[in-house]
């Protein structure tokens, strides 16, 4: 007799306080004058309880301490809560243990006490190798902060990623390849490559619509893209998603749990989660101010503020949306256990036809793949294509 096989959980950790809040982030990122670490620890170890005790068994394949700065998190409450996770669930035999870290000095120290909690892969801010761009974006570390948190990095974590982010104002497509050169001579199995975004809300947001910077037109934002992809194909690094890019093997399992549509809980403040449970997908919220996340966790065991249940459509449309980022595009077998409809009846027929003789989707026996034309006009085609 075989035990039936556990479904398998990612487990997302917020970490929300950073050093200063930098002019392109609307992440739930605080700062405060002193982090009440102790206070957070011990509800984020409540509120994971919290949710073991309501998930049941559980084979985990991922943990990812996301932040905000979760190198602020000290080592020692990081190795309880993958302590607490590790016993809660069954770990998998090659579980993943991602940290974010940010590159200044004090926190490249804590590296070997990360290794030593668990962790086996860093995600490292680096954001630019260039001086003035750093500056730019506010940062609080130097090039050669960031380069030494890299060597460090790599010599304390068997896995290594690290975040760059371009088509900044001014950049060339010659400067461009330069600083992505430079950072692949650097690179492990793993980059995040991000094209710079103004979100709502934030200081650039501010700057941009007075006009004190200008991004890159539309025709130079895809050159970039395409001189990014190029460049990394070189050094062995291949794009699987729109901003991710890895060597094969590399890819970070976490992520590719969101999106190949599987279930994670997120636990913190403002931690998302899409959660199976009684045969219902749920997706659940949490308070986003810290404290007041944490005193709802004192209360009641949980942050939670809502929880909805996602019905069919809506699961195709999500499945569709995350699947899409993806080289490697949407499985069929894994759309239909995972929403509970066909993908054929979750896309529009006539958009399908009309962005495959455009090449933006192909279609295998198995899968439905954006090319990677169509990966760079995922939100316009998204919205005509979901039925
Ligand atoms: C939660 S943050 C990173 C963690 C860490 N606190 C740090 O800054 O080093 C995740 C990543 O998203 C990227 N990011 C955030 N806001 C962005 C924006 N507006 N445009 C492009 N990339 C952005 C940055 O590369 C950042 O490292
Ligand atoms: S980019 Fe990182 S350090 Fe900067 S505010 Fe966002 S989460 Fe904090």
């Amino acid at each position: 007799m075989y035990a039936a096989r556990m479904e398998d959980l990612a487990l997302y950790i917020h970490w929300p306080f950073c050093l200063s809040k930098c002019p392109y982030c609307d992440f739930n990122s605080h700062v405060r004058d002193k982090i009440p670490q102790a206070r957070m620890a011990a509800a984020l170890r409540r509120e994971l309880a919290f949710e073991a005790a309501r998930i049941g068994p559980r084979n985990l394949t991922s943990i990812f301490f996301g932040g905000g700065t979760p190198s602020l998190l000290d080592p020692e409450n990081v190795a309880a809560l993958i302590t607490d996770a590790q016993t809660l669930f069954t770990p998998a035999e090659n579980i993943e243990i991602t940290l974010e870290a940010n590159p200044t000095s004090i926190e490249a120290q804590k590296f070997a006490d990360y290794a030593q909690a668990g962790v086996n892969r860093v995600s490292i801010g680096v954001q630019s190798l260039d001086a003035d761009a750093l500056k730019f974006l506010g940062r609080e570390h130097s090039t050669a902060q960031a380069i030494a948190a890299i060597e460090l990095g790599r010599k304390n974590f068997p896995r290594l990623s690290f975040d760059l982010i371009y088509a900044r104002p001014n950049q060339s497509e010659k400067s461009w390849r330069g600083e992505l050169n430079t950072a692949l001579t650097l690179a492990a199995d793993h980059l995040s490559l991000y094209q710079l975004t103004i979100e709502e809300g934030t200081r650039f947001a501010t700057l941009h619509a007075r006009g004190a910077f200008s991004l890159p037109d539309e025709d130079l934002a895809a050159a970039l893209y395409d001189a990014t992809a190029e460049e990394a194909e070189k050094f062995g690094l291949k794009p699987y998603e729109i901003s991710n890019y890895a060597v094969g093997g590399g890819e970070s399992r976490h992520n590719l749990a969101y999106w190949r549509y599987a279930d994670y809980a997120g636990i913190g403040p403002g931690a998302h989660g899409r959660l199976t449970l009684n045969g219902k997908r749920l997706a659940t919220f949490r308070h986003r101010t810290p404290e007041a996340w944490a005193a709802l966790v004192e209360a009641k065991a949980t942050g939670i503020t809502t929880e909805d249940e996602i019905f069919t459509r809506d699961q195709a449309r999500e499945a569709l949306l995350m699947g899409l980022r993806l080289a490697e595009g949407i499985s069929f077998t894994t759309f239909a256990t995972r929403t509970g409809t066909n993908l054929q009846d979750a896309i529009d027929p006539a958009t399908l036809k009309a962005a495959m003789a455009e090449n933006y989707l192909i279609q295998t026996p198995t899968h439905l793949i954006a090319t990677p034309e169509g990966r760079k006009r995922l939100d316009a085609l998204l919205p005509a294509l979901a039925r």
